[in-house]
């Protein structure tokens, strides 16, 4: 790894003439911050929390509870309300600065919403809230497409002190349903429809089959229906409202609802290894802060700065990097309808000249995709007002990162390969620009109040690296603000999934290296989660799809290597005795994920197998099915615990033929 090549800050980034002064400029003067944040980090994050937040009541007490006890939380006493800090005070300095520049799905369809407006908005959307008695510490799901109207909800939730859950746009009725159900929504904000890439997505319709389950319907007394699109939607008299019509009806003016730093803030449904998804739950101050402070130091975002990130609002990314970070700054934040390929595969540096943006975030999914495509879409386009690159959700391969440092940034931007998760609320490790060199592949250096430490999974203890490559698992030493609290109703699930694993730990469910320069190497996770375009994905979930198919007797699921998506599914399947195999039934099956979970989550290849490679005991061993499907099959170890080692063979054939 020694012949990895680092490359140094561009002098551009440091040179004021050219560009504002990035806010850390020296590898110094981060090492004597991230020094006192992880020493003192009662001096530290006070600071900083005064600094970036606006307080309605002061804290006192920065920083309390431990891994030991599973009882964190920060700034107790403190308290503050996220729609203020992400609207009022911007609105009364600077009503006029655009908050919101929304990009529809059609280039042509720009609207930038100001923070004066931005507040009338979300004042108005709290009253409505309100009127239809929603109240502090109730739960709103929001099913919606990436307009203004879905930040605009999340921001009325948290001006009332209304918990928001998001669900992705893309997920089925069944997995909407299930959320909606895990964490008790009162009310569903949606729209008639969605418009994604030239096609209409039927949010609506999504949620009407969603709520025809009895338990979803008991609880939720109303739907609120953004008019997107126009079209004729399915109505039930008495639950469904129009949003248009109620917004009409509500005062813009709103008290904002002030909040103890650790009351919720939002749920997000995530995947993990077994069982239902965990609805994360993060709360108002530390959440806050964390969201904030990476975005000034990660994004080094400066006053006259246009902010951009991909991600959809469904996903943390959306609501760290699109709303709650750039908006608690009062930057301008681009929310973007549509794909990178729509209406051809130079929508974003067309968006990116358009708006002069100046960060620009995304995933390596999207930059091997375009890459793919050819240079022949950058070409011609400015992106000179480009500064700092990012990059979210999976490891990016040294390609995709050079042809991102080369092509976009032409060299001169910094490229940021930010690492974090759900439940992290915010980046843990990166390289900040105007500080860190950089080294293609690597996450580089932790954030401000993050001690990472690398354990040998066998012991548990500290691992000794002695070269480069030496992977264990990555681990954080002690709380930060961001971190989740707890998974919404099961505090248990919380303790034995992060903090019990190692103790004293919390555990991040990666592997890991860290090399000679104490730069950190992200190797994927360690658990039975598939990572599949960024897009988290339990294997026990899909399982689970598979086998409601009434064809289907056992499923095993694996993720295999892939040059586009990072990993894909690959499902094993054996039939129920007397079910005949036919042509169409692998891609029944993978309709029948597509369908329970979310198009997101169709399996690449569906291998239906007489027998299935299991220990004596019955366990299927996934190991071996992992290896044959990323051609390893000559690495399968020791087989001889298997019960009928002959199916080996036979799944090799399978798969390779
Ligand atoms: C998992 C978290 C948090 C943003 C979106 C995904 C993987 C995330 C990186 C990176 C290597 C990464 C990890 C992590 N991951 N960023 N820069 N390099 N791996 O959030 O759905 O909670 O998934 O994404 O495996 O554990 P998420």
């Amino acid at each position: 790894m020694s012949s990895i090549k680092t490359h140094p800050v561009p002098a551009r980034l440091l040179d004021s003439a050219q560009c504002p002064t990035p806010f850390v400029n020296s590898l110094e003067q981060y090492k004597s911050m991230w020094t006192e944040s992880v020493e003192q980090p009662e001096k530290f994050f006070g600071n900083l929390a005064r600094e970036l937040l606006t307080w309605s009541k002061p804290f006192e007490t920065v920083k309390h509870g431990s891994f030991e006890t599973g009882d964190v939380a920060w700034f107790l006493e403190g308290e503050l309300n996220a729609s203020y800090n992400c609207v009022d005070r911007h609105a009364l300095k600077n009503p006029d600065k655009v908050a919101i520049i929304h990009e529809g799905d059609e280039p042509d369809q720009v609207r930038k919403i100001t923070y004066g407006e931005l507040l009338r908005q979300v004042s108005a959307m709290a009253n409505v809230l309100k009127n239809l008695g929603i109240r502090k510490g109730d739960n709103v799901a929001i099913y919606m497409p990436m307009i203004p109207e879905t930040l605009i909800a999340c921001l009325a939730c948290a001006r009332v002190g209304a918990v928001h859950s998001v669900v992705f746009a893309g997920f089925s009725a069944e997995s909407l349903r299930d959320r909606v159900v895990d964490c008790g929504a009162r009310l569903v904000l949606t729209s008639d429809e969605g418009r994604r890439g030239g096609k209409n997505i039927a949010t609506k319709r999504i949620v009407d089959d969603a709520l025809r389950d009895p338990n979803a319907a008991a609880l939720v007394e109303h739907v609120v229906v953004f008019r997107r699109t126009g079209s004729v939607v399915p109505w039930e008299q008495g639950r469904d409202l129009w949003w248009d019509e109620e917004m009409s009806k509500a005062r813009t003016v709103c008290a904002p609802e002030p909040m103890n730093a650790e009351d919720p803030l939002f749920l997000l449904y995530t995947s993990g290894s077994t069982g239902a998804p965990k609805g994360i739950l993060h709360t108002t101050g530390g959440y806050l802060l964390g969201a904030a402070s990476t975005v000034k130091y990660i994004f080094d975002v400066h006053p006259e700065d246009v902010y951009a990130c991909m991600a959809d609002i469904g996903w943390v990314t959306g609501h760290s990097y699109i709303l709650y970070g750039p908006l608690a700054l009062g930057a301008t934040t681009v929310l973007f309808e549509s794909t990178p390929t729509y209406p051809n595969p130079s929508r974003f540096w067309d968006l990116i000249q358009k708006h002069k943006i100046t960060q620009f975030y995304t995933a390596p999914t999207a930059i091997r995709a375009l890459r793919r495509l050819g240079d022949q879409w950058v070409e011609g386009y400015d992106l000179s007002s480009l500064r700092v690159l990012g990059s979210v959700g999976e490891p990016i391969n040294p390609e995709a990162w050079d042809w991102y440092n080369e092509k976009i940034g032409k060299d001169q931007c910094s490229i940021v390969d930010t690492y974090w998760q759900t439940e992290t609320g915010s980046i843990i490790i990166s390289p900040l620009p105007g500080v860190t060199p950089t080294k293609a592949g690597s996450a580089t250096l932790p954030f401000f109040g993050i001690k990472p430490v690398i354990l040998d999974p066998t012991t548990g203890q500290e691992m000794k690296i002695t070269s480069d490559e030496d992977t264990g698992v990555l681990a954080i030493t002690q709380p930060w603000p961001s971190m989740a609290r707890t998974i919404h109703n099961n505090h248990s699930r919380f303790l034995d999934t992060y903090l019990k694993p190692y103790p004293g730990h919390y555990f991040c469910g990666d592997g890991a290296s860290r090399d000679s320069d104490g730069y950190y190497w992200i190797r994927g996770r360690v658990d039975d989660v598939i990572n599949v375009s960024g897009h988290r994905l339990s294997t026990a979930e899909i399982e689970s799809a598979l086998v409601h198919h009434e064809t289907v007797a056992e499923a095993a699921v694996v993720g295999g290597n892939d040059d586009l998506t990072g990993q894909c599914i690959h499902a094993f399947v054996s039939l129920k005795p007397g079910v005949e195999q036919h042509d169409t039934l692998e891609k029944e099956l993978i309709l029948q994920v597509r369908k329970m979970i979310g198009p997101f989550a169709g399996p690449k290849r569906v291998h239906i197998i007489n027998d299935h490679p299991k220990t004596r005991s019955g366990k299927i061993m996934r190991r071996i099915l992992r290896k044959i499907v990323n051609g390893e099959q000559d690495q399968l170890g020791d087989i001889s615990t298997l019960a009928e080692p002959t199916v080996v063979e036979a799944l090799i054939l399978k798969v390779h033929n």
